[in-house]
Order: C-alpha cells, then sequence, then structure tokens
C-alpha cells in the first residue's frame, strides 16, 4: 500500500480542498484517531459515551456541522467540533461510515462483527 508513505505536503493539500477532491481513507483514518479517544477505538464505545461506528456519513457529518455552528460551544461535542474545518468533518464522518457498528446497538447483522476483524490491514 504505498499510501502510507504520503508526504506532509499532500496532506496539507488534501486539506486546502473541497470535500470529495481526495478519498484516501488512510488520511480520513488519521484525522478520525482523535474521537476514539472518548468514543472507543474505531468508534466503538466501551463506557457511557454513544458509538459513533457505522454511522451513516451523511448523518453523522449533518450532526457535527450543527455542533460546530453553536454560537457558544457549552458541551464537550460542540468543542470538538470547533477545532475541524467541513473538509475535516466530513472525512471524519466517512470514515466511521466505513467502520463495522457495535454488535451491542441492534442485531440487524450478526456477520458485521466477523468481517470487522478482516479488515486490518
Ligand atoms: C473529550 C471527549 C470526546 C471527544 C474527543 C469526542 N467526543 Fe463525541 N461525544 C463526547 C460526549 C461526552 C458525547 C455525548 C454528550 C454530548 O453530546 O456532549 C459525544 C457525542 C457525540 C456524538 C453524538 C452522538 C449521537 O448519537 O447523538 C457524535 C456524533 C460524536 N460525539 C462524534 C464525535 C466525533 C466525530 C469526534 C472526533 C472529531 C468526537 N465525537 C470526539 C465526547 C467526545
Amino acid at each position: 500500500m504505498k499510501h502510507r508513505s504520503k508526504p506532509l505536503y499532500l496532506l496539507i493539500l488534501l486539506m486546502l480542498a473541497g470535500p470529495g477532491f481526495a478519498q484516501d481513507p488512510t488520511i480520513d483514518r488519521m484525522i478520525a484517531a482523535q474521537c476514539a479517544q472518548c468514543h472507543g477505538t474505531d468508534g466503538h464505545a466501551t463506557g457511557d459515551i454513544d458509538s459513533i461506528a457505522g454511522k451513516e456519513t451523511r448523518d453523522l457529518y449533518d450532526k457535527l456541522i450543527d455542533m460546530k455552528e453553536e454560537d457558544r460551544a457549552e458541551d464537550i461535542m460542540e468543542h470538538q467540533a470547533w477545532g475541524y474545518t467541513d473538509e475535516q468533518l466530513y472525512r471524519i464522518a466517512r470514515y466511521y461510515s466505513t467502520v463495522a457498528e457495535d454488535g451491542d446497538e441492534d442485531e440487524e447483522d450478526e456477520d458485521e462483527e466477523d468481517r470487522e476483524d478482516e479488515d486490518d490491514d
């Protein structure tokens, strides 16, 4: 996978570009990694916080934009969302939409868990 050796200038270039410019999932994952501190590895929360894995890109993105647009950030997430450009929020949303959902949210698809294990590269 030659993605991994992309130089830093490319990352900066991508951040300046509008949504949809580049599809590099490695960069999406790097930006999204910040969220894992509270929402768990790959968005699979273990404590009281909501899991964000497996949500629709659009839903997550809209939520994050709403949080960002608060005039006065009052809760934790509004502060989080403030720290990112719209482009970055889009990438984050896109990343978490590609991760398999937690097993305990609902029983829609029991196979999700198995597929998740094969996803590591
Ligand atoms: C410092 C801890 C922390 C970090 C880091 C964090 N979150 Fe959160 N997040 C929370 C808490 C606490 C809540 C629930 C309460 C709230 O809304 O403030 C939450 C709620 C959410 C929700 C709403 C869930 C729902 O179903 O309504 C979304 C979406 C979300 N976070 C996404 C993210 C994303 C994406 C990131 C990375 C940019 C992120 N969070 C980083 C603590 C955090």
